[in-house]
């Protein structure tokens, strides 16, 4: 695919089929995952791929019991009911609900990790992992798979690392279900450019 068609038609796919994903495809998405920058060229990246059927049940029960426990706190997501059926909002917090009701049926969790050297992580560090996480997006959207940047299951971090062994010195940055998408690829809402672009000055109109 060319290189403008993925980015422009890369979103949030939340409806996965089950069917499997051949490993030369996993390769080729990891592939391009660690080419991404990271500060210092450190690469303190890690992607746990998990397939183990147990496995992915048991992320997706932790996953779903924090997005009905704890993400519905957050007020965005509590009063989105409030909100017409038809907005972007109303919609983005169904399609996560479905997503938190399916995640573990993914045929594929990655989950990108990073390796903190003691350092207390924030903005700065996460930018040395959400590159790379970029590019597994991308990536997987070239090969013709569905994903979602996800976080929820931070809030269930402790057991997520109990459950696969993750040492204490890496933070679990983003899980991300990959499978063949049930629904369509195209294009995403986005604000216009001349709303979120400044020439020289903040708020000064490109006028391009
Ligand atoms: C930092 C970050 C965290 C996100 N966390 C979640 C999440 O936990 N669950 C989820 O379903 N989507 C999550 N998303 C996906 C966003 O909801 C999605 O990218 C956004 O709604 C745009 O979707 P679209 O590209 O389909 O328009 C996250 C995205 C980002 C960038």
């Amino acid at each position: 695919m060319e290189f403008f068609e993925v980015v422009h038609t890369q979103r949030a796919i939340r409806r996965l089929d089950p069917d499997p994903i051949p490993d030369d495809v996993l390769r080729q998405i990891l592939e391009a995952a660690v080419c991404a920058p990271s500060g210092g060229n450190r690469q303190g990246w890690r992607f746990l791929v998990i397939r183990d059927a147990t496995l992915r049940r048991r992320i997706g029960d932790l996953y779903r019991d924090a997005w009905y426990n704890d993400l519905l706190k957050v007020p965005y997501y509590r009063d989105a009911s409030q909100a017409p059926a038809d907005s972007d909002r109303a919609k983005v917090v169904s399609s996560s609900r479905h997503l938190a009701d399916h995640i573990g049926e993914a045929p594929v969790l990655i989950l990108a990790c990073l390796e903190t050297e003691g350092m207390s992580a924030g903005l700065t560090q996460g930018a040395s992992i959400y590159p790379a996480v970029q590019n597994i997006l991308l990536a997987a959207r070239a090969l013709g798979l569905g994903t979602t940047l996800t976080t929820i299951h931070r809030f269930r971090d402790r057991e997520i690392k109990t459950l696969l062994g993750i040492p204490d010195n890496v933070e679990t940055a983003a899980l991300i279900p990959l499978g063949y998408p049930l629904g369509k690829f195209g294009r995403a809402p986005r604000k216009p450019l001349a709303e979120v672009a400044y020439l020289d000055r903040w708020g000064q109109a490109t006028g391009w």
